[in-house]
């Protein structure tokens, strides 16, 4: 068992709330790799990711709800487990969330943090950082919140600011794999027609185009190399 799926499967979940739930990917994680848990909130600012995540998921422990993570619509102290996976770069008051999640925590509950990183160990062509900053660059013109990843320790020390003690790091020890698989090959190429429509009439679209064309055929020589999460456990100061 790798070092990260070893620190989920000490946490006891209770309650569990996860923040930027997107299509449920991280809440579905969690239901696998957590000792136990009594269920799973997931909170969504997109109703049209809500939708999908509660078709992905049919854990009836399980729950999805739209809702804005800046302005929570719980009371504090209620959850005994917080997390937010891959998601701190998509929120614009990423601080202002942060500060919501331990609102909403028990004293001594557990906050969960998974974040994807820029600064890899290797920075291979097909590596999924550039598609990644890619998305976020057709968002932004779009008006949508997505800033680039943050290195890891800036990721680190935006964790290190918060009230919290028995903080504990871990990181995925393999290479991250290569994916060739048609089905994930084709969605990408899928969403990347999405984005040339998204970019129609956009300030520097035609430079964002040629940019996601040369991503993607890369891609399809080489296939995607996805990229290292590190994960922070830790507990809410009493
Ligand atoms: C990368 S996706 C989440 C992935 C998901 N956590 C997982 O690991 O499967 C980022 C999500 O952040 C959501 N998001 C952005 N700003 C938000 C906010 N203020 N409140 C709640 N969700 C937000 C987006 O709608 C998007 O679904």
């Amino acid at each position: 068992m790798n070092s990260v799926d070893r620190l989920f499967g000490e946490i006891s979940g209770g309650r569990v709330l996860d923040i930027a739930a997107g299509q449920g990917g991280s809440a579905g994680m969690m239901a696998e790799k957590l000792a136990d848990y009594e269920e799973i909130v997931g909170v969504d600012v997109s109703e049209e990711n809500i939708a999908k995540a509660k078709a992905n998921n049919k854990n009836e422990r399980t729950r999805f709800v739209a809702m804005d993570a800046s302005d929570l619509e719980f009371p504090e102290n209620c959850f005994d487990t917080v997390s937010v996976f891959n998601s701190l770069h998509h929120l614009e008051k990423p601080d202002r969330v942060l500060s919501e999640m331990l609102r909403v925590l028990k004293p001594e509950g557990h906050l969960i943090i998974g974040e994807v990183f820029q600064d890899q160990a290797t920075d291979y062509p097909n590596s999924q950082r550039h598609i990644h900053h890619w998305w976020a660059a057709v968002d932004r013109v779009n008006g949508v919140s997505h800033r680039e990843t943050m290195t890891r320790q800036e990721v680190l020390d935006m964790v290190g600011r918060l009230p919290l003690t028995g903080v504990k790091v871990a990181d995925h020890e393999e290479e991250p794999p290569v994916s060739r698989d048609e089905h994930m090959l084709r969605s990408l190429h899928e969403y990347y027609r999405r984005c040339l429509q998204r970019l129609e009439g956009k300030p520097a679209a035609e430079a964002l185009k040629e940019r996601g064309l040369e991503l993607l055929t890369i891609i399809d020589r080489d296939g995607v190399r996805w990229e290292k999460e590190v994960v922070v456990v830790a507990k809410k100061s009493a």
